[in-house]
Parts: structure tokens; sequence; C-alpha cells
């Protein structure tokens, strides 16, 4: 049976008071709670900083597309304002203000009746939610007497992206082990809901109740596949789109089955949220968003061991700065990677390695498994490279001051390459592509014909392709020689 995703916040239940805890309100409830246990004295201007602190983080987890779960958020607000707190006293207030929030419970009119009628007709049903405490939703679902309705519940809490990022949704077709045709997602987001859950294949609903969707779309977002104004007039209607998906996908022939191979890119760092923008945009989000590659950034400090979640210390012999330490990462990569170690290639990002070129890029793109380390500080302890026999790359002859950009300056590089991610052909006639190594590509020009007394040369007018050809032979000759002359010396060298 197809699959039905719903949002949580005014899809399913309506509840104020937990939304603003969500997403202004949660540091502020904990410092109260704190004052009235005698635990610390607040006054207004430190609930304030607070509120205004993990604003900043939930609207950074906006821009990024990676979450964090309430407790961390709260406590890196309560580090950024200097509130001492126990990690486990937070977690303990968090549940009681998230407890005591559920008073302010109710469903979406008619959401009830929808869940039951597609349950007993035996879809199978899961909630995609942006929220940072996952609990609330769980408790919820046992409030309106559904849970059991309930195959799974995704929140950004849980798999570490929010609703601005599509992985989220590929996350929950994954866990479902459904294909995005197969699968409908409700919501009341034409952002969050319908743009995102159809960037990955998804059939949407947009349950619009003020029908202000329309206006919203017109604004470049994508329209859903059906638009409803309640759940109460529209529950057939939806039943109906949910029953027309395909029940199965045909069978792959032969000829279909290697159709995209995928690469699975791990990368562990210090700096998780660094990875969102560029993941997030153009031709990259489409090869995430398609599944052709699939990036996972892993926090190194998940396995420090202890409280303070130390990755790095000083060098031995002495010398300036600090070392990023081997445990941490070498377990991590070993506990991530599994039995797929040895089948990975292993790169530490390193301003000493090979330099990164695009003949590297060609042959790291026929990898199943890639693992990048980005380095930060003074580097990372020599034995990581030695154990994990890993390859070291540099993005050139300069030092960054991690190694995070050139992890995606790699990514997006390699990313390309992949069949079906761009065009075979944009890829054979570019700068350094094989066929023309020693040469860079020739200048392109578009409308309009004239610009500031500039025009287009006029064989690119002539339609003449011969002729066009020879004459960006002859300008890639002249731009090499101009900004690369050491490509011609090294292909005159070959
Ligand atoms: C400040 S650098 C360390 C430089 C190191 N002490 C050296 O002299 O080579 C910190 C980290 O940034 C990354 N990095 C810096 N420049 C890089 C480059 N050109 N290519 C790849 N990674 C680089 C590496 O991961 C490195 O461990």
């Amino acid at each position: 049976m197809p699959l039905v995703t719903f949002d949580f916040h005014n899809t399913i239940a309506h509840c104020d008071t937990w939304f603003a805890l969500e997403i202004r309100d949660l540091p502020a409830g904990v410092l109260h709670l704190m004052r009235e246990d005698a635990l610390i004295e607040v006054s207004g201007e430190l609930a304030a900083l607070a509120a205004d602190t993990y604003r900043q983080i939930r609207r950074n987890v906006t821009l990024s597309g990676i979450d964090i779960d309430a407790q961390t958020a709260v406590m890196t607000t309560f580090a950024d304002i200097g509130v001492i707190a126990e990690p486990r006293t937070v977690e303990r207030y968090i549940r009681k203000i998230m407890r005591a929030a559920l008073s302010d419970l109710r469903p979406v009119d008619g959401v009830l009746e929808l869940i039951r009628e597609l349950h007993n007709a035996g879809f199978p049903l899961g909630i995609i939610s942006s929220a940072a405490y996952h609990p609330f939703l769980e408790w919820s679902l046992k409030e309106f007497g559904v849970s059991d309705c309930f195959d799974f519940v995704v929140t950004s809490a849980s798999a570490g992206f929010y609703k601005s990022s599509p992985r989220i949704y590929l996350h929950a077709l994954e866990l479902a082990g459904m294909e995005p045709q197969r699968a409908l997602h409700i919501g009341d987001s034409p952002r969050w809901d319908v743009t995102t859950a159809n960037a990955v294949g998804m059939i949407t609903v947009l349950l619009d109740p003020h029908r202000g969707g329309a206006s919203q779309i017109d604004e470049g977002l994508t329209a859903p596949d059906l638009e409803v104004d309640s759940f109460v007039d529209s529950r057939d209607a939806i039943v109906a789109l949910a029953k027309s998906l395909p029940a199965d996908l045909p069978a792959m022939t032969p000829t279909q089955e290697p159709a995209v191979p995928v690469l699975r890119v791990d990368i562990f760092t210090l700096f998780p949220t660094m990875f969102a923008g560029p993941f997030d945009e153009s031709i990259l989000k489409r090869a995430l968003a398609q599944g052709i590659v699939d990036v996972r950034i892993h926090d190194i400090r998940d396995w420090t061991k202890d409280k303070h979640h130390t990755a790095d210390d000083t060098p031995y012999g002495g010398g300036a700065g600090m070392v990023m330490k081997a445990p941490p990462i070498v377990e991590a990569i070993e506990d991530v990677l599994g039995d797929q170690l040895e089948r990975a290639h292993i790169a530490i990002t390193s301003a000493g390695g090979r330099k990164f070129s695009q003949k590297i890029a060609h042959e790291l793109a026929t990898c199943e498994r890639l693992v990048l380390i980005c380095g930060h500080y003074e580097g990372i302890d020599e034995r990581v490279s030695a154990l994990l026999d890993a390859d070291e790359l540099s993005i050139g002859d300069y030092v960054m001051t991690g190694g995070e950009l050139p992890a995606m300056v790699i990514v997006d590089t390699i990313a390309r390459l992949i069949p079906n991610v761009i065009t075979a052909e944009s890829i054979a006639d570019e700068s350094h592509a094989e066929s023309r190594a020693a040469i860079v590509e020739y200048p392109h020009y578009t409308r309009p014909a004239t610009y500031r007394g500039h025009g287009v040369p006029t064989v690119l007018l002539s339609g003449h392709h011969a002729r066009i050809d020879e004459w960006r032979q002859g300008e890639a000759q002249k731009r090499t020689s101009r900004w690369r002359p050491d490509l011609m010396e090294q292909g005159s060298d070959a």
C-alpha cells in the first residue's frame, strides 16, 4: 500500500503553547523552573537574553536545515549566556513544561476521522514534523487515541533535519522503505510541507483553511497536487488521491537497474551546522533529493567520552595550537561505517595532502562510500591516517581554518560527475575535462546581443557549427595562455 504522512502542527493538532515553547520560550521556561526550585536567580534581562539566543538558534536551524533536539538547544543557549545547569536537570524540566503544554492540545477538525479511515483502509501512516521535542508528538497521538494508527513519527529532533531540507522526507521514506511516487504528504505549509516534500518526488495535499495557498504559490513555491480547506469536507477526495497512488511500482527491467549509481558520503566534523547551505541549493540539492548522492554529516563530539566533549588536546613536543584527538574520530568512523569500513575510501582534508583535481574527482565518483574527515586547529593526530589507511586531500596551496569548506568543495565536484546529476555532455566539454586536459573552456555569451557597446562575436550568431567550433578552440587557447600558462606547459611535457 502507498504511504500517507502528516505534518503535525495545525495539520493534526493545534497547540499554541507547545509551538511557542518550540520556537521561543523553552529556555525561559526552564529558567523559570530553576528559579522556583531555588537553583538560580533569574533577572528579566537574563530571561530576555535566553529567549533571544534560543530564537537565533532556531533561525540558524531553519537556514541550515540541520536541527538539534530541545535539550541540546537549551544547553547551547545556557552555555552562551553563562547559565550553568546539569543536562539531566534540563531534560527533566523540559519534559515537565512540555507535559503541561498538553492541556492546550486539540485536534484539527476532521483529522482524526481521516486518520482512522486511512488506517482502516490499510495505508501505512507516518508523521513528518519539524519539532525539537520528539516525545510531545507521541504523547499527542496517545491523547487523541490514534497512536496505534501510526507506523512512525519522524521529527527534526530525531532525524536531525529541519523541514527546510528535503533530507527529513528522504529519512522518513527510507524508514518506511517507500518510493516517493507512492507517498502522499499532507500539511498546512506551502513551503515546508508542499514544496520540500515535492522536491523529493512525494505527492502533496495542502490544508489551507483560508485558501491563501494559491497566492503563496505565486511566490515561487510548488503547487500541491490537491488543496483543501478542511478535512471535514474533503476527506473523500484525500482518501481517493491516496488510493490513486500506484500500489506497487513496476519491477525494474534489467536495462533499468543500474540507472542511478549512488554515492554515500559520510563527513566527520566538529562543526556540522556549517554544511547546510551549500547542500541545500541547486544541483547538489537535486542530487540529494533524488537519492543519487547521499551525504551524512556526523559530529565528532558525539563520540567523545568526557562531559565537556573534548575533541582536541595540546601537541606532544610542544608548539602552537591544538591537535584533534584520534579516539573520537577513529571510533566515530568505525561506528558509522561498521562492516562497510573496508569498502570505503577514507580521506582527510589536509593543507599538505595530494592536490585535489578533476582527475581525482573522477576516481572518487566511482566509489560507493566516501568518508571525509575535516581537520581544525593545527590538524589531526597522525595516527588517524595510519589506523584508517587514509588518503589526504588538499584543495589548493593555501591554508584554511578548517576542513569543512574543502570537504564541501570535494563533494560538490564529485557529485556533479555522477551519472544523471548533470548531462554527460556538460562534463565532457568543460575545463579540466579528461578530453581536454591542458586547456580551459572557451568563453560563453548569452542575451542581450549588445551590452554597453560590447557585441557578441558574430561567428556565434552565424549558425555555422564548424566555424563556431574552430573559433571556440582558438579562444580556449587564448584564455589558457592568459590565465593558466602552467597548464600549457604541463600539456607539452606529457
Ligand atoms: C589551520 S589548518 C592546519 C594547517 C596545518 N597545521 C598545516 O600547516 O598544514 C586546519 C585544518 O584545515 C583544513 N585545511 C586547511 N587548508 C586546507 C586545504 N588547502 N585543503 C584541505 N584542507 C585544508 C585541514 O583539515 C586542516 O587540518
